[in-house]
């Protein structure tokens, strides 16, 4: 057997703890899978006293963790710190200016500065991979750097958010409302103390904006990334949905129309004969739909220590094995650097909440609102009877339209005195 790759782990929270443990228990297995085994040399973490559950003792500690990067007896450094800037950023330009080899789980720094290390990798032909910065342990980039390679790619979506998903499949089960679910999402450790990156949808676009780039040969491009998240969803909402046959989910969907590149986070109702209206829980699922593979569905633990390991230890096994790769497929320098698709023209049936003040003559104006736009209502499921305060919701479906219609009927509501806040628009995926 030849010699050990020698790695250094950044990080020994969640995500580092389940490496060591992985490592620690699968390591023969792991060894003759790759051609040779993995060896953790050097590790770094903010308080060295913590008790972390693991033994760190047999590995040499480093306090200021960009010097990981320096160290000669190191090949590759994981980083498992998080944050888009900081220390791991700096961490992760060392290390690959070094020529060494970086495995992260970090979304947010790929999301934001994926195009300059990819670079900086590349110069210095040193591998980088990120498999666990998506989906967790669901091996969905490996999946389309290779299972998917032969095929143009129509579109990619899923379900890119644990957190979320588990706050909506639960609010579906038992009608409860938003803030409710959030608390008891906290307290079992669904959520985070600060849940705004997960609830707001800025963790399913970091997600999204490395699914496209990979799936569609592009530059990551994520401030045109258009993000919704889930606060503004009532229990009132999901019972529509179901009523409709539907359940609500949060979608991450890009795809590549017309030169350019859409990319949006938002609520969808998903129809329940769709594979991803199944996907409950924290569970993450993609959907990547190529032209000769047909639709495929990934799916599995998109979070937690054991399956977040299994995908970087994944890629330290191919790193392992030799197969240092493109970070993106395809030298940066050959990836597409498209412009917004404009969504107007997209077509959809959307669903639309409205909150309005009860009183006469609310919902003919809504109406003519969307005559004027020329939007065509397909049914009007709900004038609920007034909840607290004299607010009604109007619930409706539209025909297949363009988005444009539905957005120039908002305006033309937007001074309206009914309503009580913005109309909620979600798009319907079957
Ligand atoms: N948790 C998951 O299920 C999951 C899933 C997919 C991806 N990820 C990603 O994986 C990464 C790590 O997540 P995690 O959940 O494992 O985080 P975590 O439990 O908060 O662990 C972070 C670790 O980084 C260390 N750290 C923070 N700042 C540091 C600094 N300046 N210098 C040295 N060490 C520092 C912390 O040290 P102390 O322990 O001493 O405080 C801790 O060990 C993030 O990018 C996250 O987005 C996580």
């Amino acid at each position: 057997m030849t010699a050990p790759l020698r790695i250094a782990l950044a990080g020994l929270g969640t995500v580092g703890g389940g490496v060591i443990r992985l490592i620690e228990a699968n390591g023969p297995v792991i060894a003759r899978r790759a051609g040779r085994p993995l060896e953790i040399v050097a590790v770094c973490a903010r308080d060295r006293s913590k008790d972390r559950g693991v033994d760190i003792s047999g590995y040499q500690w480093e306090d200021d963790m960009t010097l990981l990067a320096e160290r000669e007896d190191v090949d590759v450094v994981v980083e498992l710190v998080g944050g888009a800037d900081g220390s791991a950023l700096a961490l992760a330009r060392r290390t690959l200016a070094a020529g060494k080899g970086l495995v992260t789980a970090n979304k947010a720094m790929m999301a934001h500065h994926g195009m300059e290390l990819a670079e900086t990798a590349e110069a210095a032909r040193a591998p980088l991979k990120f498999e666990a910065a998506v989906a967790g342990g669901v091996p969905v980039i490996g999946g389309l750097r290779e299972g998917v390679a032969a095929n143009a790619v129509a579109r990619i979506y899923g379900i890119l958010n644990g957190t979320c998903n588990y706050i909506l499949s639960t609010m579906e089960q038992s009608g409860r409302d938003f803030a409710e679910v959030l608390k008891e999402a906290q307290e079992l450790g669904y959520a985070e103390a600060d849940p705004s990156f997960d609830i707001e949808g800025v963790d399913a676009a970091h997600k999204l904006a490395i699914l496209a780039a990979l799936a569609f040969g592009v530059r990551i491009d994520f401030d045109a990334m258009e993000i919704a998240g889930i606060t503004r969803i009532r229990a009132a909402d999901i019972a529509q949905a179901a009523a409709l046959g539907y359940v609500i989910r949060l979608i991450g969907l890009a795809d590549g129309e017309d030169g350019g590149l859409f990319q949006r986070v938002q609520p969808c109702l998903v129809s329940l004969e769709h594979p991803l209206a199944a996907v409950d829980g924290p569970t993450n699922a993609v959907v990547v739909e190529g032209n000769f593979s047909g639709r495929l569905l990934f799916q599995g633990a998109g979070a937690g220590d054991g399956p977040t390991a299994s995908a970087v230890v994944a890629d330290l096994i191919d790193i392992a094995r030799g197969n240092a790769g493109m970070p993106f497929s395809v030298p940066v320098g050959a990836l597409e650097a498209l412009p917004p698709a404009d969504a107007g023209h997209r077509r959809a049936r959307s669903y639309l909440r409205f909150t309005v003040t009860d009183r006469p003559g609310v919902l003919a104006e809504i109406t003519a609102a969307m005559r004027d736009a020329g939007v065509s209502i397909e049914s009007l499921i709900q004038q609920g009877s007034p909840e607290e305060g004299g607010e009604v919701l109007v619930a409706m479906v539209t025909h297949e339209g363009p988005e444009s219609g539905v957005a120039r009927a908002l305006e033309l509501l937007q001074d309206s005195a009914s309503l009580t806040e913005p109309p909620l628009v979600m798009p319907l995926l079957t």
